[in-house]
């Protein structure tokens, strides 16, 4: 749908860019022709998916190992990207989340999720920010937020709350940084099932069957969404073709949010065995990322 050269001569840095959503926009990016940063948490994953993306696009794609909750690492990560020169555009991709009730969440476990996406997302953002202001070079930010933003959700809160501040953020500096050249925007997927979201936000068993979203009635469109369409999207939004879109927040969620605002309300069914049961298959996720990071 894209002229091949579309990206061609552009860096962009995805975070999270070596899984889920990450890895298709990263693969979208290739393919016209773009150079892509892409930075995680655990090495062999971002190197493997590096790999496997210049093989099959004959694009270049390096890679840096960071936590985005550390705010050194970053500085220390763009000091050594800019090197190479400024980057074009900044993908917020890198998230966590996980479904639990609000009252078993501990302080730690509210930070361990706002700590990634309202804060890491805000580190990332501002160096790369500074760094434009200082050299005069134009910057491109693209959030990947929730459709939440807009109505919050139950069983999901320091998510939404940590979606809704980058929202803020998008909002706020679109006006602040667009006269410096620096323009900053948002996607709000709908259902683009991962397996790193939906170990945490599907779990299976018998309080599966009570989740929302199981199928697809809910979504007008009855179908989830596919990679591709979220990777042309995108597309479009790291082109200078389109580069008067600034300060905006695109849902493509197949007119979900419309048809079921509030989420995961109906989840006030499941039982307290039901939660236990989500929270083990969750934590279980953790646990194997984390023997993955060493
Ligand atoms: C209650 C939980 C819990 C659960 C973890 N915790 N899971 N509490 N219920 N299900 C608590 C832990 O007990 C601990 O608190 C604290 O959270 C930190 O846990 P750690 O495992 O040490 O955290 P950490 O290794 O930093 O991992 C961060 C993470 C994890 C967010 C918890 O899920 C992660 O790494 N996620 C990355 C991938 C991800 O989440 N992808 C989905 C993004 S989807 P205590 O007090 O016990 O020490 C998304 C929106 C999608 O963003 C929208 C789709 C429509």
């Amino acid at each position: 749908m894209f002229k091949e050269d579309l990206l061609k001569g552009k860096r962009i840095l995805v975070t999270g860019g070596g899984t889920g959503l990450g890895k298709t926009m990263t693969r979208g990016f290739l393919e016209v022709g773009a150079e892509v940063i892409i930075c995680g948490r655990r090495k062999t994953v971002v190197d493997e998916t590096a790999e496997e993306l210049m093989k099959e696009t004959g694009g270049k794609v390096s890679t840096y190992q960071i936590d985005i909750r550390n705010a050194d690492a970053i500085e220390e990560m763009m000091d050594d990207i800019w090197q190479g020169g400024p980057l074009d555009s900044l993908v917020n991709n890198a998230a966590g989340n996980f479904l639990s009730r609000t009252e078993d969440l501990s302080s730690r476990a509210f930070d361990a999720i706002a700590n990634i996406v309202f804060h890491g997302t805000f580190y990332m953002t501002n160096a790369c920010g500074k760094r434009w202001i200082a050299g005069g070079h134009k910057g491109n930010v693209l959030s990947i937020v929730t459709t939440w933003v807009w109505n919050g959700s139950a069983y999901v809160v320091p998510s939404a709350m940590s979606k809704a501040g980058v929202t803020a953020m998008t909002q706020g500096l679109a006006v602040e940084w667009g006269p410096k050249g620096i323009r900053l925007n948002a996607i709000a997927p709908g259902p683009f099932p991962t397996e790193g979201a939906w170990a945490r936000l599907r779990p299976t068993g018998s309080y599966g069957d009570k989740l929302p979203g199981k199928g697809t009635d809910q979504i007008p469109l009855r179908r989830d969404g596919k990679h591709p369409e979220l990777a042309n999207l995108a597309t479009f939004m790291m082109a200078d073709e389109c580069s008067y879109i600034n300060g905006e927040v695109i849902a493509i969620d197949g007119g979900q949010w419309l048809n079921s605002a509030g989420n995961y309300g109906q989840l006030d069914q499941l039982t307290d065995d039901d939660w236990i049961g989500i929270r083990d298959q969750i934590k279980s996720a953790n646990a194997q990322d984390k023997l993955q990071r060493g």
